[in-house]
């Protein structure tokens, strides 16, 4: 199979990953942070280790404002439940992902409002105003995504993040598809939270999230429980992570995460996203010369986009045209991406895209193979595919 579903999860993982997971299985599976037992002790060790490696990757001081949470969805919500109150107001960008609006709109039944601001590809400053004529006085937080997880655009987050600064809006950023590719210090911005998954560019096992936490303003926490610590005390710890990492962490997750954020550490995310920017570009320039092919946004640039690349061909379903790449052993994703919001603002919403998102474990000869298989399918099917009908898909 040739895996481009690399912005749903990344495969295959760096075998030391894999490694890491059986040790941590096989040789000290026990619960860290819990005993005083060799076993126990190694496995928090592990789960340090990781903290530290991530503390270095996004260039936080202190390894404990590191949380591990289950995925990125449990690190927004827990920003976004435990930061806004009834009356508070939110701003979110044109291109979330369902993973920050849908806890939005659960709020608000309890008197929580948002606003989306117009993200303008190729126009940071456009985008800039949109959000600054969003804020309102009892705007409280803005969550914005750093890189769309549908068409790849990057937004200017470090800017966006210094304005709130300036309002006195606390700012969380969603690195879902950027942790591990674009370059993140959180000593050298204004981000007060960041979100990401463990499994996407981090390479980690699915299962695993990440929250970092720079603000002095401490989300209410989720979920309460044994932390392992304090334990006499009724009340949840105030202290990090622990007031966050209630209940059994999942140990071979995280072990594995480790081994995955080493593997970033060793390449870095700038050789890891100019390798996977020149793939994402090389498909781009196929796909772009093929006439019945869409593509949506601007050519690719490493300070603009990530490289995922959504298309279509003509007007066909896009889930059809994933189908048929599946048989012949391609696998992308294809729909909405679980970001209605992102295709409303391209116009996809009907027919959603075809996405093909890079990670290191692909090459050129699967680009290829990819543009190749779209070129002799339009050829082969040029009339249908102008009306878009699904069924000459074979
Ligand atoms: N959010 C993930 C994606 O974009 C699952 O596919």
């Amino acid at each position: 199979m040739m895996y481009f579903d690399n912005g749903a999860t990344t495969y295959p993982k760096p075998q030391a990953v894999i490694n890491a997971v059986m040790t941590a299985m096989r040789g000290y599976g026990a619960n860290p942070g819990r005993s005083g037992h060799r076993m126990s002790l190694r496995a928090a060790e592990t789960v340090y280790r990781c903290r530290e490696n991530l503390a270095r990757l996004f260039a936080v001081d202190n390894p404990e404002n590191v949380i591990f949470t289950y995925n990125c969805t449990t690190a927004l919500n827990t920003v976004i439940k435990g930061v806004l109150k009834s009356g508070d107001h939110a701003v979110i960008s044109s291109l979330e992902h369902n993973a920050v609006v849908r806890p939005l709109e659960a709020m608000k039944e309890q008197g929580v409002t948002y606003s989306v601001a117009e993200v303008t590809e190729g126009d940071d400053e456009a985008t800039i105003r949109a959000f600054r004529s969003q804020f309102r006085k009892n705007t409280k937080l803005v969550i914005c995504t750093h890189a769309s997880n549908v068409f790849g655009v990057r937004l200017p987050v470090e800017r966006l993040a210094a304005l709130c600064r300036l309002n006195g809006i606390l700012f969380c950023l969603d690195a879902a598809q950027t942790a591990g590719v674009v370059p993140i210090s959180l000593e050298d911005s204004c981000i007060d939270y960041l979100c990401t998954a463990g499994h996407k560019g981090l390479y980690g096992p699915m299962g695993t999230g990440v929250l970092v936490m720079r603000s002095d303003v401490k989300p209410d926490s989720l979920t309460q429980g044994g932390t392992g610590s304090f334990s006499s005390e009724l009340r949840q710890p105030e202290l990090l992570p622990d007031k966050y990492e209630s209940g059994t962490p999942n140990l071979p997750g995280i072990a594995g995460l480790n081994a995955g954020v080493e593997f970033v550490l060793s390449r870095t995310p700038e050789r890891l996203d100019a390798y996977e920017m020149r793939l994402g570009q090389r498909l781009y320039d196929r796909l772009s010369g093929i006439n019945a092919v869409r593509l949506y946004t601007a050519r690719p640039e490493a300070d603009t986009h990530v490289p995922v690349i959504s298309f279509n061909i003509g007007n066909m379903d896009s889930e059809q045209v994933a189908a048929m790449l599946d048989r012949h052993q391609i696998a992308v994703r294809a729909g909405l991406h679980c970001a209605p919001l992102a295709h409303q603002s391209y116009g996809t919403q009907e027919q959603g895209t075809v996405r093909a998102v890079m990670s290191a474990f692909n090459n050129e000869k699967q680009i290829d193979t990819l543009a190749n298989l779209v070129n002799n399918f339009v050829k082969l099917n040029e009339k249908k595919v102008a009306i878009g009908d699904s069924n000459v898909l074979e």
